[in-house]
């Protein structure tokens, strides 16, 4: 099949307490994936209001609020789910599992895929290249990054690097929000950081207003996230840290966010 530029249309809605479901369909083929699956009833009802059918689920992680809708959904559809080699023995009804550097295609949409370990061992991030969006579960969110539960900080930093070399346009769609904590957080961390400030105020607003805050691009992350940021002078001096490794920044940027 020829590549082509079709952009796909994409449904975020709230699961759970605060996690999100995601829906992305191929306009060229109708081929419809669920990024995760936190519950069979809230995808379904999320299909139902869109009028599309389920082909496919992209399992990020192994984790129940990712995956607890998958067997009742593809009982119900006979959907396929795609979901990370490194933890497919734990994703419930995988078809095929998915590694560093392999490619498909959902009707015309390429995805690539990234492992991202860390959160947890197997992690992988879906990235539409030509559709400048990626699906990163929870490795990365507004202003934060996931918890280091099942790999070490190295490697978690790794990952994170790894999201950070994405064309910066690209749209990242996040697992959960957090957004208004992490702000907060990263308040203290850079406070003299003009971008992360006015950030702050606008997802106060949004907030305010019942919105989402979420997808959010690399470029708004780049500068304003203190996980990306371990390069920055002010935090290294603020952590006393002029000249650790970027990763020992993001270690103890962690470690201060897991105490706060
Ligand atoms: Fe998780």
């Amino acid at each position: 099949m020829a590549a082509t530029a079709a952009k796909p249309e994409i449904h975020q809605f709230p699961c759970l307490k605060d996690n999100y479901g995601v829906l992305v369909r191929d306009p060229v083929s109708g081929l419809v994936a669920a990024i995760d699956a936190p519950t069979s009833e809230e995808v379904a009802a999320a299909l139902a209001a869109k009028g599309w059918k389920l082909t496919h689920i992209l399992t990020t992680h192994r984790h129940g609020d990712h995956t607890d809708g998958n067997l009742a959904l593809k009982a119900a559809t006979g959907c396929t789910i795609i979901g990370p080699k490194g933890e497919a023995d734990k994703v419930p009804g995988i078809d095929k599992a998915v590694g560093e550097g392999d490619t498909f295609m959902l009707g015309s949409l390429e995805v690539r895929v990234l492992e991202t370990p860390g959160h947890t061992k197997g992690h992988i991030t879906y990235w539409m290249p030509a559709a400048e969006v990626a699906f990163a579960g929870d490795t990365l969110f507004a202003m934060g990054c996931g918890r280091v539960f099942e790999g070490n900080m190295q490697e978690m930093w790794r990952s994170l690097e790894k999201l950070t070399k994405l064309p910066p346009s690209t749209i990242v769609y996040c697992g959960h929000e957090y957004t208004q904590a992490n702000a907060k957080f990263a308040l203290t961390i850079e406070p003299e950081n003009e971008a992360l400030q006015a950030r702050v105020r606008e997802v106060e607003a949004k907030r305010a207003r019942g919105e989402t805050t979420l997808p959010t691009r690399i470029d708004i992350e780049l500068a304003t996230n203190p996980f990306l940021r371990p390069h920055s002078a002010a935090i290294r001096k603020r952590l006393g840290m002029e000249s650790a490794p970027d990763w020992q920044v993001f270690a103890e940027i962690r470690e201060r966010k897991n105490r706060s």
